[in-house]
């Protein structure tokens, strides 16, 4: 079978790069890819949203599943476009993605559906928040804008000046545009962050190991929030007991609410949780793999990604081998270009990943990369996600930053702590 990924992330290339390991497959496609991607399968000059040209791509490439990496093309209906031109394609239809594409919609379900998650309140003009916050004891919130913003229409605030110049930048400056239509101001909760991801038909539910990701830019959760700097999976904060709670009180009712409001949801399914003293509340949801979380979790899933994947688009997931895992644990470091989260320049040329390349159970994926005149240079913020396995933490973090010393570039940088936490968890649990 042919295969065609959308998209052209580290988590596009992580997914060209299992995908391609499936006896089934003959050729793997990637629209538009990276210089990473490239390597793995081949790439095709295609924006993710053009959805006329990637149909008739598919049509005449003999694809038999489309895998949708990023959440615009779905939010802007890509499934459905696939869907009805006769195509297969894994991913939610673009009702079913509102779950990521409108935190409003998110938050009414898991409201409706008894889902833990912080308390809010929606408003549809910046007066009506500012007076709400006047009103309102002086304590920590957090003011979203409701729809996509990259990451960034999410201010967490210490204090009601703060909120108040959030709600402003959200609802008079429209410095997102039409996603702050609607601002959420909601109760700002403290704990550890966990990802977890499962895939789902609708009916079955299969959980992936969970994981852990570092979305601030510098050391010690400090800085600006990004895309996320690092992940790793397992997260030992995470036990089978609470993995089972979390799929109980969260992952169950969210998908039978979304089939009781006619959204049924098939694909991967991103609950962002927090930790807190009450127990597990979720922070938003996403409706398709994280990047960088999917790059260490398919670092150690065994199974043929391409079974699971087709399973899920034919609605017989239930009919599934349980998932085979690599005992072992993996970590991820991105490689930043100097700026992010701000912004940076492009072009610099890549040393070091045929070296880095030969380090034991490491893999490079590339994030943000191009190849001019066969030589790779940085193309993004966030440029490579630097991944390996180990036989526990500590070491696939050795493994993963023994790699990045071998690869250089003008103004490279990367966090030096990730994984740190679920070390310090670990310590001290014993
Ligand atoms: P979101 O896009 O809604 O996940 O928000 C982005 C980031 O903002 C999350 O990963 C958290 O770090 C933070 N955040 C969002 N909502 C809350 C909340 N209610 N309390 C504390 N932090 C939050
Ligand atoms: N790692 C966070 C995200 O994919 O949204």
């Amino acid at each position: 079978m042919n295969v065609l990924i959308v998209g052209n992330g580290g988590r596009e290339h992580a997914l060209a790069w299992k995908i391609s390991q499936s006896a089934r497959v003959k050729r793997v496609f990637v629209a538009p890819g990276n210089a990473g991607t490239a390597l793995d399968a081949e790439n095709v000059d295609i924006s993710s949203t053009d959805f006329p040209r990637l149909i008739k791509f598919a049509q005449q490439n003999d694809i038999g599943l489309t895998i949708v990496g990023p959440e615009l093309p779905l939010t802007k209906g890509i499934v459905d476009a696939f869907t009805e031109a006769k195509l297969r394609i894994f991913g939610p239809r673009k009702a079913a993605a509102e779950l990521e594409g409108s935190k409003v919609f998110c938050k009414d379900l898991l409201r409706h559906a008894d889902v833990p998650t912080s308390d809010y309140q929606v408003f549809r003009n910046a007066d009506n928040a500012t007076t709400y916050l006047k009103e309102r004891e002086d304590v920590p919130v957090v003011v979203k804008a409701d729809g996509l913003a990259s990451g960034k229409g999410v201010f967490v605030c210490a204090t009601r000046a703060e909120a108040t110049e959030a709600v402003k930048r959200i609802g008079r400056n429209k410095e997102f545009g039409d996603a702050g239509n609607q601002i959420i101001i909601e109760e700002r909760l403290d704990g550890q962050e966990v990802s977890v991801l499962a895939i789902t038909d609708g009916r079955t539910i299969v959980t992936l190991p969970p994981a852990q990701d570092h979305k601030r830019a510098y050391d010690n959760d400090t800085g600006p929030n990004t895309g996320g700097m690092g992940a790793y999976s397992p997260a030992p904060l995470i036990d089978e007991a609470m993995l089972h709670l979390i799929e109980e009180q969260v992952l169950v009712p969210t998908v039978h609410a979304m089939k009781r409001g006619r959204r049924p949801f098939k694909g991967v399914l991103y609950a962002g949780l927090m930790m807190t003293n009450q127990g597990p509340k979720v922070l938003e949801y996403n409706v398709r793999f994280g990047d960088p979380e999917c790059q260490p979790i398919l670092m150690r899933l065994q199974s043929d990604l391409l079974d699971v994947l087709e399973a899920t688009v034919d609605g017989h997931l239930e009919e599934l081998e349980p998932l085979r895992w690599d005992p072992r644990s993996a970590v991820s470091v991105v490689m930043a270009s100097e700026g992010y989260p701000g912004t940076y320049e492009r072009g610099f040329p890549i040393r070091g990943l045929d070296e880095a390349a030969k380090i034991p159970d490491v893999k490079v994926f590339h994030s943000g990369t191009a190849s001019v005149d066969g030589q790779v240079v940085t193309n993004g913020g966030r440029v490579l996600a630097v991944t390996a396995l180990g036989s526990s933490i500590g070491t696939a973090k050795l493994q993963a930053y023994t790699a990045v010393k071998c690869i250089r570039w003008k103004g490279a940088w990367c966090r030096k702590d990730i994984s740190d936490r679920a070390l310090a968890s670990v310590n001290f649990d014993n």
